[in-house]
C-alpha cells in the first residue's frame, strides 16, 4: 500500500498537469469572450492555475519528485484542445466545463492536503487547503454563470462542494495555524 507520501507525489503530479490544461484551456476561453467582466474573470483564475502549477512544482521538487512526462503531455493536448474549442462551442459548454473540473480540483487538494498532513508535511498542507479554497471560488464562479443560463434546467449541474470553511474538517487547523492564511474569496460582485 503507498505511503501517505507517495500518495501525495502521485497527487501532485496529477494537480501539476491538470493545472496546466486548466490554464491553457481558461486562456482559450478568456479570448473567446467579448471584453468585459467575465472576460476578465476567466483571465484571472487562469492566471491562478499557472500560479498553482508552479508551486506544486516546486512542492513535488522538495519532495525529491518531478512531474510526470507522460500525463504532462496528454494533459498539454488536452488543454490545447478545450483552448480551441472554446472558440466554437458557445459560452455554455465552456463554462459548464469549467465548473465541472473545479468541483474536481477541491477535491484533489483537499486530498493532497490530508496526504500531506498524515505524512508530516504541515506547512504544505496549509498551502494545499488554501489551493482547495481557491479551487471552490472558482467552481462557485462558473456555477453562477452557469445557473444564469436556461440550459441548467435541462442539464443537470454537478454536485455541490462541502463549504468553503469545511474544507480542511478531516484535519482542522488550530486557528493560529490558519491565522493571515485564509485566501480571501472573490468578491461577490465581481462574480457576476
Ligand atoms: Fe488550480
Ligand atoms: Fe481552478
Amino acid at each position: 500500500m503507498p505511503s501517505a507520501e507517495q500518495r501525495l507525489i502521485q497527487i501532485l503530479r496529477a494537480a501539476h498537469a491538470g493545472e496546466h490544461a486548466a490554464a491553457l484551456a481558461y486562456h482559450g476561453h478568456a479570448r473567446s469572450l467579448r471584453p468585459g467582466n467575465e472576460r476578465d474573470m476567466v483571465a484571472r483564475i487562469g492566471a491562478e492555475e499557472t500560479a498553482h502549477r508552479a508551486r506544486v512544482r516546486e512542492m513535488l521538487s522538495e519532495l525529491g519528485a518531478t512531474p510526470a512526462p507522460h500525463r504532462e503531455f496528454i494533459f498539454m493536448l488536452i488543454g490545447r484542445t478545450l483552448s480551441a474549442l472554446c472558440h466554437v462551442s458557445g459560452w455554455f459548454a465552456p463554462m459548464y466545463g469549467a465548473g465541472w473540473i473545479e468541483r474536481r480540483n477541491i477535491q484533489e487538494y483537499v486530498e493532497a492536503e490530508r496526504f500531506a498532513r498524515e505524512a508530516g508535511y504541515h506547512a504544505f498542507a496549509d498551502e494545499l487547503l488554501i489551493m482547495a479554497q481557491v479551487e471552490w471560488d472558482h467552481e462557485q464562479y462558473f456555477r453562477a454563470c452557469v445557473v444564469r443560463h436556461w440550459l441548467h434546467r435541462i442539464i443537470p449541474l454537478w454536485s455541490n462542494p462541502p463549504a468553503r470553511a469545511e474544507l480542511g474538517f478531516i484535519f482542522p487547523l488550530h486557528p493560529k495555524e490558519l491565522s493571515g492564511k485564509s485566501a480571501a474569496p472573490i468578491p461577490p460582485t465581481a462574480r457576476l
